[in-house]
């Protein structure tokens, strides 16, 4: 089968499609054919081994799996010893992080409970684009956030996967959206319906003099005594990741006394049947950057870490879809 193959850190134009055996799949594990699969921000800091904390996972002097995404939509097409869960040619996607990298590549050897049944209707494309950016936006929003109708909310980094599906889920409690990302962005989050967008290299939220029942980050780029000044008496402040020396900064503020300012600890794919109709519906819909080819990989993992995207950046791995 065709792979993408990173046996070195480095640039991601270094990365090369190879010929490598179809995986075998192991105890409770599942081979899909991958149809779709999308770059996330793994695949960037895996490609080029940074933040160095990284390879404490990845491998400290090369990747120790080669193969680099974690999110597929494609078919089943083999059952390892004791998988029950799915028969041969189910449609499943899923956030496969859990369970390790590998959908860069035709086919994927994937724990059977990394996958959830596609919503109908959707195609395989679509279907990639939801896993990891719908649940980080869900767990951020609705379990940890507590959002309720009508508030204000402001998200922070607010053009990528994550906010895209942040602001539908806010939208759908009646609220009032901002975002926050590069100007070069705006124009179009306007169109998918921010009430107000914010240039960071122009603007400081923090230094607005508003504030926000609901905070949701993807960056992480502001001090927590920032943070706490653009927030209502009860807001509430969730940061999916982002800058780690501010990520630590953020956990001493919580042991410190600012409870109100968490961060999430993504539990893959965990409310994907539950959003299922919502998702076949048309309620919630990913925002697509893409399709595109396989051969260009490279070139969108480059895309991806230079923030050129809107949205999620996807990739046909087949014709099928
Ligand atoms: N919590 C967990 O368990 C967990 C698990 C996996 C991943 N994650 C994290 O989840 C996040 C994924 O979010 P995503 O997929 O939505 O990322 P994304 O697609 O890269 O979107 C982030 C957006 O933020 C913008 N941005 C960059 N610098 C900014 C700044 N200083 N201020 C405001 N906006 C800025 C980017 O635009 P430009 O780059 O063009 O400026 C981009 O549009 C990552 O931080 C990742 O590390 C968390």
């Amino acid at each position: 089968m065709k792979a993408i193959f990173c046996e070195s850190y480095g640039a991601p134009e270094q990365l090369r499609s190879r010929d490598v055996p179809v995986p075998i799949p192991k105890d409770r594990q599942v081979l899909v054919r991958v149809h779709a699969t999308t770059v996330n921000d793994y695949d960037w800091s895996m490609v080029i081994g940074r933040p160095h904390i990284y390879r404490l996972f990845f491998g400290i002097f090369r990747p120790r799996r080669p193969i680099p995404g974690m999110e597929l939509a494609g078919k089943v097409v083999a059952l390892g010893p004791n998988a029950t869960r799915w028969r041969v040619g189910d449609a499943v996607y899923g956030d496969t992080s859990n369970g390790g990298l590998g959908t860069f590549a035709e086919f994927a050897a994937v724990p059977e409970d990394e996958l959830r049944r596609m919503p109908e209707g959707l195609s395989f494309v679509e279907a990639a684009a939801i896993p990891h950016a719908l649940e980080l936006a869900y767990q951020a929003v609705v379990e940890i956030g507590k959002l309720k109708d009508g508030e204000r909310v402001l998200i922070n980094g607010a053009g990528g996967g994550v906010g895209t599906f942040a602001l539908q889920l806010a939208k759908r409690q009646g609220c009032t959206v901002w975002g926050v990302d590069t100007g070069e962005k705006l124009q179009a989050m306007t169109a998918m319906g921010f009430d107000r967008v914010i240039d960071y290299k122009q603007l400081d939220f923090t230094q607005l003099g508003e504030r926000f029942d609901l905070v949701v980050d993807t960056k992480t780029t502001r001090s927590a005594g920032g943070l706490a000044r653009a927030l209502t008496p009860a807001g509430r402040y969730v940061t999916v990741g982002g800058d780690p020396g501010r990520l630590i900064a953020l956990l001493f503020a919580r042991w410190f006394g600012r409870r109100n300012m968490r961060i999430v600890a993504l539990k893959s794919n965990k409310n994907q049947d539950a959003l299922a109709p919502l998702l076949s519906g048309g309620a919630l819909k990913a925002v697509i950057d893409g399709p595109y080819a396989f051969h260009e990989l490279p070139r969108l993992i480059r895309r991806f870490g230079e923030g050129l995207h809107t949205g999620k950046v996807v990739v046909r791995v087949s014709e099928e879809q």
